[in-house]
């Protein structure tokens, strides 16, 4: 029998960040779209979430009052199981993985917003993703004030982050900057305060350089 010797060329994984109401979710239907139509098989997730018990996790975190380093513990527990049912097994099969959210929210959220030191995180992420980071994130950037106007627009519940002050997403943002400066090559800041044709343009054309 003809034995296959090719190794799998493994997937991409790009994640999606930004404070809520930055609009980053349009976008993310559009680059699926995009690898899709490139012949690529995608897999479209998102934290807190992305299994059965992560959608579960995801209920509490986004629901419950909880003590900050519970809150923590709980998007890298819920992260933990993400990768290892979902992302992994779909990178190593040649997939790419486009994910709503990642670490980086965590550093932004509960580092930033919530004030936990960034030590945790960082110990915390060794042991649950030392071996695997994002290739690529784009980093939807918008003032608190245009976020808020946009989710107040679309006049539904909020969530326990959603319902959190401006100074809380100014912390959140200015988390998210910081990581992006000290990572400039992986994560792309796009100005979301832009119109929605030309915000697209930009991701595609990102995606394209990096080789789709
Ligand atoms: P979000 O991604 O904005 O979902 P939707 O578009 O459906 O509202 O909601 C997830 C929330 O979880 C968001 O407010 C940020 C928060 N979050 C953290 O605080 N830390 C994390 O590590 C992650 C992944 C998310």
């Amino acid at each position: 029998m003809e034995q296959n010797n090719q190794t799998v060329q493994r997937g991409k994984f790009i994640t999606f960040e930004g404070i809520d109401g930055a609009g980053k979710s349009t976008h993310i239907a559009a680059v699926v779209e995009f690898i899709k139509s490139h012949g690529l098989a995608v897999v479209s997730t998102r934290e807190p979430g992305g299994t059965p018990l992560g959608e579960k996790l995801r209920e509490l975190l986004l629901h419950e009052e909880m003590h900050l380093e519970t809150e923590a513990l709980l998007m890298f527990a819920a992260r933990r199981e993400h990768l290892a049912r979902v992302i992994e097994p779909a990178l190593a099969r040649g997939d790419w993985v486009v994910c709503d959210r990642f670490s980086d929210a965590t550093y932004a959220y509960q580092g930033g917003g919530r004030g936990l030191d960034k030590i945790k995180f960082e110990t915390l992420e060794a042991w649950v993703h030392g071996h695997l980071h994002p290739d690529l994130t784009f980093l939807f950037d918008v003032p608190p004030a245009v976020a808020s106007q946009r989710i107040a627009a679309q006049g539904r519940d909020l969530d326990k982050f959603e319902q959190e002050r401006t100074d809380f997403h100014a912390r959140v943002r200015q988390a998210y900057l910081e990581r992006a400066a000290a990572a400039p090559q992986r994560i792309q800041v796009i100005n979301a305060d832009q119109p929605l044709e030309v915000i697209r343009q930009q991701v595609l054309d990102i995606i394209n350089q990096r080789g789709v």
